[in-house]
């Protein structure tokens, strides 16, 4: 009979086998691409030495198509929890060297587990994908391995955070599961998502693509917002998804995160006075208005590159974190269109779900007109932000820095929408519309008798008019919408000293199976 050293010598044979995956010639392969292997990747993730490993020894239960002699423990995905930052994280990575990542029955089985488990411990899932798909050889057991993620994902969303790095092909129904994450990062030059590929593009639509332009990193981050972070390779994606799990509590039973912040909280910023400029149509980079108020002016941008009229990101106050959104006078003058409402809504959603307070400042001149924008149904997608706001309990502060115009003053958590604290600059205009617009309107027929000289002294009197009247944020504080006008270098600490009086804040929505958003 073996004795406990065969019986160890054993043990840490079959582990040295687990953990050469496809074997030195596909490493090789892998490394030759520019990409770490999958033990690699959660090396560099996950804090040094914290990975605990589980299902090392699974393996997949077919024979068809000489599955019966390519057989590798683990089964091509590497699983197990470790932590981040000393927080506790549920990972897998998907071994490329192992039937390219391809996933079948055994593979899906292991994902399932560590998410059952995120879900039991309240942990984030960190999901780093590199795979051909579905295993061609197992068939519908694979597709169905599918469908059970995603089902998981469902399940875990708004639970706990959740996580996809897309770090090599992530091609046909494979897509949705990091669709179903919270956030998804793409490195460039190596990572391309597809529902279908270029080759069934060709055959079907006849159109010449290439991989890159069809699903790289590039056009997920500009033109589809799947992407929410593209770095430059896989050390940066790491190291952003560090970062950003500092952001987030564990899961939706926490409160938000603390830390320790010795940026002063009465730090006064002279300049922000000064950034709206005197003419109402010039823009401004709102990027620095939150760099000067947050802690360190450490501002994490989530979909940096996708609907830029409308930022949304991380952020600190007095080390406390919050989600920020604000609109971006500087791109299309911050107006809101399709992209920035579902951008907008879809980041309050998620601040809502992880008790994330909200605070947003707000210039905007209104919603985007035209027939491009009502065709692609800015009426349902602006709905969308107007109910992301509407039933988040979260703390939410808006500040109004210049333009709050017509139906996008409402809908950028103002106080009709359960806003907390509702503060304006001095500059801040809140009105129907502009003055230009209103004055074409109220006087329509006067200025068609008008001309010339006559006619452009007329609509100056009138703008100036209805500036002074109502281009202003006393109307509106008047009434009670607006809780204090407030000198902007003033602006951090009154949203730290909001936030803290907030702190404590219970609210909740009527009983509901689920709410109806307009999808
Ligand atoms: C089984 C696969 C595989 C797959 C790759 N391999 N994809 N095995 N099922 N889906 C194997 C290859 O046979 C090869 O094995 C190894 O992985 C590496 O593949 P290569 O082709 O040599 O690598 P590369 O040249 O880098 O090309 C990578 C690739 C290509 C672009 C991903 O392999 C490919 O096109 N694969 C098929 C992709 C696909 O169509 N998948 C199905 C998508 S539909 P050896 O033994 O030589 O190392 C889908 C439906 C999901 O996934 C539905 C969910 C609802």
């Amino acid at each position: 009979m073996a004795g406990i050293e065969d019986k160890l010598l054993e043990l840490h044979a079959l582990r040295e086998q687990a953990r050469m995956g496809g074997g030195e010639q596909r490493i090789d392969v892998q490394h030759g691409k520019g990409k770490f292997t999958a033990r690699e990747r959660i090396e560099r993730l996950l804090d040094k030495g914290s990975f605990e490993e589980f299902d090392m020894f699974v393996t997949h239960r077919q024979q068809e198509f000489g599955l019966d002699k390519n057989v590798f423990l683990s089964d091509g995905v590497i699983t197990g929890h470790g932590t981040i930052n000393g927080r506790q994280v549920m990972i897998f990575s998907q071994d490329f060297t192992v039937l390219g990542g391809s996933l079948g029955e055994m593979f899906a089985k292991k994902i399932v587990k560590i998410m059952d488990y995120a879900i039991k411990v309240g942990a984030p899932v960190v999901g780093l994908n590199d795979s051909g798909g579905a295993r061609i050889q197992e068939g519908v057991l694979s597709l169905g391995g599918y469908a059970d993620i995603f089902l998981k994902n469902v399940m875990a969303s708004g639970v706990v955070p959740q996580i996809s790095a897309v770090l090599g092909p992530c091609a046909g129904g494979a897509v949705y599961s990091p669709a179903l994450t919270d956030f998804t990062l793409m490195t460039k030059g190596t990572s391309y998502m597809f529902v279908t590929g270029p080759k069934v593009v060709k055959t079907v639509t006849h159109e010449e693509v290439t991989a890159e332009e069809l699903g790289g990193a590039e056009v997920h981050a500009t033109k589809s917002g799947v992407a929410h972070f593209v770095t430059e390779d896989e050390d940066e994606t790491f190291e952003l998804i560090r970062k950003l799990l500092t952001f987030l509590p564990q899961n939706n039973m926490e409160e938000t995160p603390i830390v320790s912040c010795s940026d002063p909280i009465d730090r006064l910023e002279d300049d922000l006075n000064y950034v709206v400029p005197t003419d109402a149509n010039l823009p401004y980079n709102m990027r620095i208005v939150i760099e000067s108020v947050v802690d360190d002016g450490d501002f994490l941008q989530v979909r940096r590159q996708w609907a830029p009229n409308l930022i949304t990101g991380f952020g600190r106050f007095n080390g406390r974190a919050v989600g920020i959104v604000a609109n971006q006078p500087s791109v299309l003058a911050g107006v809101l269109d399709n992209k920035s409402s579902r951008k907008g809504a879809a980041f309050v959603r998620f601040c809502n779900a992880f008790n994330l307070p909200v605070v947003t400042f707000v210039d905007v001149p209104g919603f985007m007109p035209g027939t491009v924008q009502e065709y692609e149904g800015i009426i349902l997608n602006g709905a969308k932000l107007l109910y992301a706001y509407s039933e988040a309990t979260v703390p939410k502060i808006t500040v109004i820095t210049r333009k709050a115009y017509g139906g996008a003053y409402d809908v950028m958590s103002s106080k009709h929408l359960r806003g907390d604290l509702n503060y304006a600059w001095p500059t801040a205009e809140i009105a129907v519309m502009g003055p230009q617009g209103a004055v074409e309107v109220l006087y329509s027929k006067e200025l068609r008798a008008l001309e010339g000289e006559e006619k452009a002294a007329f609509v100056k009197e009138k703008e100036d008019e209805y500036r002074t009247k109502f281009a202003n944020p006393y109307n509106a504080a008047r009434n009670g919408y607006i809780d204090d006008v407030i000198e902007p270098r003033n602006t951090r600490f009154r949203i730290i000293r909001g936030l803290e009086s907030l702190a404590g804040k219970r609210d909740s929505n009527p009983p509901k199976k689920i709410g109806l958003v307009p999808l």
